[in-house]
């Protein structure tokens, strides 16, 4: 595909060119009118949202809570501090903090504690070394949280439908049993946009999530609960999943790690009422936490026996990898990425070019909406299907006056699905293998997270193509790394996507840890 795009180019004739210049300046004039836009979308929002009364988040009363969960997951083993403390104190903290930001859903306190009392008595009867303990429970004693559309035996598994509002699921998720098996304690779930389809985390039996930074912002979707509560270190351990990102919009808005792995890697039974038996899916389950250190060690644990497929140990040379970037999407239906954002990728740039043997290259993109919208019909889950519960099919014009008259169960956001599913298709199977066969064995390309940071709530109505930033990747099955990189002068987290070819999470997860050294990563919301 690569190589045809070059023979077109060069078989032009004057009438041609001069069609193409038009063309171009045609989406020039639309970028520009479109950014003008955007800015009175915000400036009018500004107006709407005032947080002006809003409780400080408190800081955490203890410093462990700062720490990484591999260094506390060692601290466990080591006997510094027992695993009910530690389960106990970020129990605290969801109790502290969840009020603020409605994160939290469902929990199960009593249980963890129990588990974590379980785990000191194993601990202190054990005759296996510290290193069998950390290859075989390398989160012994550790919390974790997962979402409310991840089965969690016990615990609320709604999707946020209205219909389901008292459901429990009566199974754990495959994710949720590695992460188990792994030594680590379930303490709770969190919440999800209907059946985790929308960038906001949103619905009808919850209510909204706020985000951390600015209760004024979305913490994005469909993870955007795990976002909040892990940015406010009430979880070090998140098992986020991503169909059209999922897991990287949600913590780049909220300033955390999130990791799409390569797709088919991890087992999908128990997300989303998946049976893990369907075929093929764009869907993956990723880590989350605060640390960039900490992504390797859960995705090996979330990727199980499929661990031989990556090579997570391997070391990496940066200064051996090629590096590319990019700052569109080839869809000019979503907004130009904005000058803070452009600036953190700068930022990476440089510092990349500097210890790279090979200078960094610009890639492009084309299709990116179409080509996602055109792999979501080929999914297995039929969006009006799950919306009933499935006891049926939803119906848009049966919805639709309801919502007018504020008697339909569903959110708008779900009705705006429901629309776009009865538009007409355009067929676009044309995969972007150039992208994947570029990157090979060593290239990493480095792409804005999304055009601006945290939006306001409700704001994404006016903006719904912006999630093409994500979603191309889940097209691309690529793994991809969401980076936090700073804060804005707002206050709001800046970020930029990694992405690397198929299976070499391993190079996203190295360069997360070199941006993470250089740049920061993590900016804790609360005052410290
Ligand atoms: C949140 O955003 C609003 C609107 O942009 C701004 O006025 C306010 O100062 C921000 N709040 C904080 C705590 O930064
Ligand atoms: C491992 O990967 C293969 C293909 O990528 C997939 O079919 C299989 O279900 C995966 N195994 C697990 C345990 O997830």
């Amino acid at each position: 595909m690569c190589q045809q795009e070059n023979l077109r180019e060069s078989s032009q004739t004057p009438k041609k060119m001069l069609l193409k210049a038009t063309v171009k300046f045609i989406i020039h004039l639309w970028i520009f009118v479109h950014s003008m836009l955007d800015n009175v979308i915000d400036l009018i929002f500004s107006y709407i949202y005032d947080d002006s009364k809003r409780a400080q988040i408190p800081t955490v009363k203890d410093s462990l809570l700062m720490e990484s969960a591999v260094s506390l997951a060692e601290k466990i083993r080591n006997k510094e501090v027992s695993s009910e403390t530690l389960v106990q104190k970020f129990i605290d903290r969801v109790e502290e903090v969840n009020p603020l930001i409605n994160a939290v859903v469902d929990d199960r306190f009593e249980l963890a504690l129990q588990e974590a009392r379980n785990v000191d008595a194993f601990l202190a009867s054990t005759t296996l070394t510290q290193d069998m303990l950390k290859s075989q429970k390398p989160f012994l004693g550790v919390p974790f949280t997962t979402k409310d559309s991840t089965s969690a035996k016990g615990l609320r598994y709604t999707l946020g439908l209205v219909s389901r509002r008292h459901v429990k699921a009566t199974e754990d998720a495959e994710v949720v049993t590695l992460l188990k098996e792994a030594g680590a304690i379930l303490i709770g779930v969190t919440n999800i946009p209907e059946i985790n389809m929308w960038c906001e985390t949103r619905n009808n039996v919850y209510g909204q999530t706020l985000n951390p930074y600015n209760t004024t912002r979305t913490v994005g979707g469909s993870s955007g609960g795990e976002a909040s509560i892990i940015a406010l270190a009430g979880s070090p351990l998140g098992i986020g999943t991503d169909v059209g990102g999922s897991i990287r919009m949600p913590a780049f808005y909220c300033g955390i790690f999130g990791h799409k792995p390569t797709t088919g890697l991890i087992s999908t039974k128990g997300l989303t009422r998946r049976t893990g038996l369907e075929g093929h899916t764009m869907v993956s389950a990723g880590p989350m936490c605060k640390y960039a250190q900490d992504l390797a060690p859960f995705l090996q644990v979330l990727v199980g026996k499929n661990i031989s497929k990556l090579q997570l140990d391997a070391e990496v040379s940066l200064a051996d990898l090629k590096f590319f970037y990019m700052t569109e999407t080839g869809d000019v239906r979503a907004s130009s990425v904005s000058v803070d954002m452009l600036h953190a990728l700068e930022k990476a740039k440089t510092h990349f070019h500097e210890i790279c043997k090979t200078p960094l290259s610009k890639m492009k993109m084309r299709y990116s909406f179409k080509l996602w919208r055109y792999w979501m019909t080929k999914e297995p889950a039929n969006f009006a299907h799950e919306l009933t519960n499935r006891e049926g099919i939803a119906s848009f014009w049966k919805e639709f006056p309801k919502k007018c008259i504020g008697q339909s169960d569903y959110t708008l956001a779900a009705l705006i699905r429901l629309a776009d599913s009865i538009l007409p298709q355009e067929k676009s199977e044309t995969l972007l293998d150039c992208h994947q066969e570029k990157l090979g064995d060593d290239g990493v390309l480095l792409f804005p997270s999304h055009p601006f940071p945290a939006v306001y709530h409700y704001s994404s109505f006016l903006r719904p193509y912006n999630f093409v930033y994500w979603g191309i990747f889940n097209v691309l099955m690529l793994p991809v790394t969401q980076v936090p990189m700073g804060l804005n002068k707002d206050g709001l987290p800046l970020g930029i996507q990694v992405v690397a070819g198929p299976y070499k999470d391993h190079l996203c997860l190295a360069v997360a840890k070199e941006l993470q050294k250089v740049f920061g990563g993590w900016v804790p919301p609360f005052p410290v």
